[in-house]
């Protein structure tokens, strides 16, 4: 174990489209949050480029570090060490974010923490509950991953199922992109099942063989694109579609992503024992997710909890907390830190 400290950590996230920064104490208590998000720079592409992605992060980094330093009042001196997101995530954006923590580690001769950007989701769900009581199972639903997990502590996440294909959020965007809704898809799906019904459309869950906790959501993806091209396929242009058609479809296929991570949590939970839910990752934001999993769970006296709405997509206080966890337990990087594209 690490000796007393202030307990302040500044973290540093860059692995997609967020340049983001934030200075947590003790794990726990956020004293400055900075999310730059490149979203509308990659709107027109429906979906992130890395190229774009990368230069981005450059441009927004020290600002954000700036930024973040400002609003905290935190002498640099003073903090414990510096934590930053290794991996997983794109080549370009995850090394501008490390080449940017190792010159402040090495410039206020501070200790240098990588951190690993999934097992930083979950940590964002942890943070939510007031006191820990492991084991829980943590569903992370993100753009890049759709993940199940029995989680012993803030560093012990063992894998139980994660996704053949799409993630959730991936699948979301794509139908987004289908139905010209607009990236990010999932908050732009959510906007206009807001009114719709998810019934009048059945897509079948793709819940796989019985006991699997594994996903896949590419076949939903592809029943989405033949009820969008209506009979005979024929339909071109989904702008010719009714609004009501168009609610009650992204509502329908809303229905089925969210319905589908719920069950699978549910499955895990009957496979384990465990009777806790933990849920984070971007598309752990969903209303519908947030209504239906305790809609399921609740009878059965499974607790859950979603890490808070801003802490689900990319954000530095989860990279902060879960490198104060690191930290505390003796994990250091050096300077020779190499960041890696996945787990
Ligand atoms: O965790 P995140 O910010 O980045 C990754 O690590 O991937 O997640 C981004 C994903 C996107 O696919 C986005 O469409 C989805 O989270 N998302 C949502 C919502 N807000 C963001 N999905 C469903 N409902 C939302 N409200
Ligand atoms: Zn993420």
């Amino acid at each position: 174990m690490t000796s007393a400290g202030t307990g302040l950590i500044l973290g540093i996230e860059s692995s997609c489209d967020e340049t983001a920064v934030a200075l947590v104490q003790q794990g726990r208590t956020v004293l400055a949050d900075v999310v730059l998000s490149q979203a509308n720079e990659h709107a027109a592409w429906g979906g992130v480029v890395p190229e774009i992605a990368g230069r981005g992060h450059l441009r927004d980094i020290l600002p954000a570090i700036k930024s973040c330093l400002q609003k905290s009042e935190v002498d640099p001196a003073d903090l414990d060490a510096i934590a930053v997101t290794a991996r997983p995530g794109l080549m370009g954006s995850l090394l501008v974010g490390v080449t940017a923590a190792k010159a402040l580690a090495w410039s206020w001769n501070k200790p240098l923490v990588d951190v690993h950007h999934i097992q930083a989701h979950a940590y964002a769900a942890l943070m939510a509950l007031p006191d820990w009581n492991f084991p829980y199972i943590t569903l992370i639903a993100s753009g890049g991953h759709t993940s199940l997990y029995q989680t012993d502590s803030p560093l012990s996440h063992t894998l139980l199922g994660c996704t053949r294909d799409d993630a959730a959020g991936e699948a979301l965007d794509k139908a987004a992109a289908m139905l010209d809704l607009g990236y990010p898809g999932g908050p732009s799906i959510e906007k206009a099942a807001a009114d719709g019904n998810p019934k009048t459309f059945h897509f079948k869950r793709p819940l796989l063989a019985p006991d699997s906790l594994e996903f896949s959501f590419s076949g939903l993806k592809t029943a989405l694109l033949y009820k969008l091209k209506g009979p005979g396929g024929k339909r071109k242009d989904p702008t010719q579609l009714e609004p009501g058609y168009l609610a009650d479809l992204s509502a329908s296929f809303e229905q089925a992503v969210m319905e589908t991570l719920a069950k699978k949590c549910l499955r895990a939970c009957q496979q384990t024992g465990i009777q806790q839910i933990l849920v984070g990752g971007g598309v752990a934001r969903n209303q519908r997710l947030r209504r239906i999993l305790p809609q399921l769970a609740t009878p059965e006296g499974i607790t859950t909890t979603f890490a808070a709405p801003e802490a689900c997509t990319d954000n530095a206080t989860m990279i902060a907390g879960l490198g104060y966890a690191l930290f505390q337990s003796g994990h250091q990087a050096d300077l020779h830190l190499d960041v890696s594209a996945g787990g």
